[in-house]
């Protein structure tokens, strides 16, 4: 709660969510305080990764139950935007799935819908549904292969764009030494080489100790005026195809260390190369998983 009274404080007008982070808990907070505070936030949720619909049990009637759920939780008539949550490339290839969403905007139940992916290929898939409103993915400093097509593309089609894991799962904060030790039921544990879910996903798809290294170097490129965590997030509010960030905290001050990059001045040209060839040079081989 605090956390969130930070955010709101902060000027963070957008919050993302899924239904099944913390198996509904997540949305159940979000839609107390809202009825609490009475503040207008635009909240955006995902469907698709819970137990009845993944990875194979997709139908409308159970992506229609899975969004009135979410409703209710978040105490709202109707949902803003709802994002595919990684639906099995599969699934959307098939194509069923957007008309389903196509006839729940029609009834009211969502307003919008898009889509998160986790490679390139499944973000160009989904640019070509008309409908689409949004696309999230992974871009950051250790992840920036979306600068030549997908962005692009995303402009083109009128897609905002959504970007997640912005400080690959914390490490762009620079803070975390080789001997550093996740909670137990942290991801950045027990999804540290893939075990759980997508090996792409937790440090963006970088072993620790590798990205560690890479951190290490990255500092070497951080102008004088700025943190590492601002130019990771400047970096990518730069990028005109961004619409947002989403920025995941553990603490309500790291919500206003990271909305301080906002209002920074933009990267100058010759950074941006150097960070793209760095990235080129000595992270993109590293990147584990489908990307
Ligand atoms: N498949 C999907 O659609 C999907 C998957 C993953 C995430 N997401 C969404 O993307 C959001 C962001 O992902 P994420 O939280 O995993 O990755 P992230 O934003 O790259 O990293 C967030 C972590 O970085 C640390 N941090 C944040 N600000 C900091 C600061 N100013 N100084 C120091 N440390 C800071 C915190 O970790 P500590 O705990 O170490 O403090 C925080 O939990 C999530 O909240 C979620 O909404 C979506």
């Amino acid at each position: 709660m605090q956390i969130l009274d930070a955010a709101w404080q902060q000027g963070v007008s957008l919050w993302d969510t899924a239904d099944v982070y913390g198996a509904g808990e997540s949305e159940r907070r979000i839609g107390d305080w809202r009825a609490r505070t009475g503040h207008p936030v635009t909240v955006i949720t995902k469907l698709g990764r819970d137990a009845a619909l993944y990875p194979s049990g997709y139908t409308k009637a159970g992506v229609r139950a899975s969004l009135q759920a979410s409703a209710r939780r978040l105490g709202a008539e109707t949902l803003t935007l709802a994002q595919l949550h990684c639906v099995p490339f599969e699934v959307l290839r098939d194509g069923e799935i957007f008309s389903w969403l196509d006839d729940l905007c029609s009834e009211g139940l969502i307003q919008h819908y898009g889509a998160s992916v986790e490679t390139l290929e499944e973000g160009l898939y989904c640019l070509a549904q008309p409908n689409l409103a949004s696309l999230q993915i992974i871009f950051n400093l250790f992840r920036q292969d979306a600068i030549t097509e997908l962005l692009p593309a995303a402009q083109k089609a009128n897609v905002g764009v959504i970007v997640r894991l912005p400080l690959a799962s914390g490490l762009l904060s620079g803070k975390f030494g080789l001997d550093h030790r996740f909670a137990e039921q942290d991801h950045r544990n027990f999804n540290r080489d893939g075990q759980a879910f997508n090996v792409g996903e937790t440090f963006s798809g970088l072993a620790f100790d590798v990205a560690v290294d890479r951190v290490a170097r990255l500092q070497t490129f951080v102008p004088h005026n700025m943190t590492l965590t601002q130019l990771a997030l400047r970096w990518i509010l730069d990028h005109p195809a961004v619409s947002t960030v989403i920025a995941g905290v553990s603490k309500p001050e790291q919500v206003a260390a990271n909305v301080a990059a906002s209002t920074l001045a933009a990267l100058p040209r010759a950074l941006h190369e150097q960070l793209f060839a760095f990235y080129e040079g000595e992270v993109r081989a590293q990147v584990r998983g489908n990307i």
